[in-house]
């Protein structure tokens, strides 16, 4: 089966300055992939070019099949829009919102009916565990946690194939980081989500089933985690499969 995501010798200049120098990196259907590494090694840059935010300078990435560098731009916010949720370490939610319309945000760029939008909100928001907290409410009157869900909620009110979650636990306790990896397990096994998590906490490793680690641009190991037993040490850059 193909990987759900491939990363291909990918470059990414900002100007003059190389923060992607080379990365390589194939993502099963459905994996759990943590990414850590130190700050400015490029982390958030990988995230983005295989969301489709930025484009790379050099090399391919293809998503669920599709080469992201043959698309133009408005196929790809479109790709973006259909396939991808992003959850971001500081929510981003919209303060004067409330927290269904946060929720439904993607559904109205996407132009879906008013009834449809409200369904699918509260589907998600049951899905992430927040069923039973008033959709009305702006989401400064929730605690950080539930902020943090709500923000997963609006990535996958779109069923994306794929959900890029950078630093997501960065501003929570370790309860509700907890909470939050929780969500992300049920998720991945209830949607066959495939999940890119960057993050700094080794904690959180657990959950995951495959790591790479970054630094200077490059991924300089790659391992599978095995819950029981250990793990399987790749040679950085390798591909699996081959
Ligand atoms: N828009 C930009 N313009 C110029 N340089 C950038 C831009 N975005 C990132 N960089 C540089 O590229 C390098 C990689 O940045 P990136 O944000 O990917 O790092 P990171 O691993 O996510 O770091 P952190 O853990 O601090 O979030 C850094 O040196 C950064 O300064
Ligand atoms: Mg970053």
């Amino acid at each position: 089966m193909e990987p759900e995501v491939v990363v291909r010798d990918v470059v990414k200049y900002y100007g003059s300055y190389p923060a992607l120098r080379g990365v390589t990196l194939e993502v099963p259907r459905g994996a759990f992939q943590c990414i850590v590494g130190p700050s400015g090694s490029g982390k958030t840059t990988l995230l983005h070019v295989i969301g489709g935010i930025e484009r790379p300078s050099g090399g391919e990435v293809v998503v669920a099949g599709v080469r992201l560098g043959e698309l133009s731009d408005d196929e790809l916010a479109e790709f973006r829009n259909r396939n991808v949720g992003f959850v971001f370490q500081l929510f981003h939610l919209v303060p004067r919102m409330s927290v269904l319309e946060n929720v439904e945000l993607p559904l109205v760029l996407q132009g879906s009916p008013r009834e449809e939008r409200h369904k699918a909100a509260l589907e998600a928001l049951q899905m992430v565990g927040l069923g039973h907290i008033d959709p009305r409410k702006r989401p400064a009157e929730l605690s950080g946690g539930e902020q943090q869900r709500v923000a997963i909620a609006r990535a996958i009110v779109t069923r994306p194939r794929l959900v890029l979650a950078d630093e997501p636990t960065g501003n929570l306790d370790s309860e509700s980081a907890r909470v939050v990896m929780e969500t992300f397990l049920k998720l991945r096994s209830e949607l066959g989500i495939t999940i890119i998590m960057v993050t700094h906490n080794l904690e959180l490793l657990g959950y995951c089933d495959r790591y790479a680690r970054m630094r200077d641009g490059r991924i300089v190991e790659t391992r599978l985690l095995v819950p029981e037993g250990g793990g399987d040490v790749e040679p950085a850059g390798a591909v699996r499969g081959h």
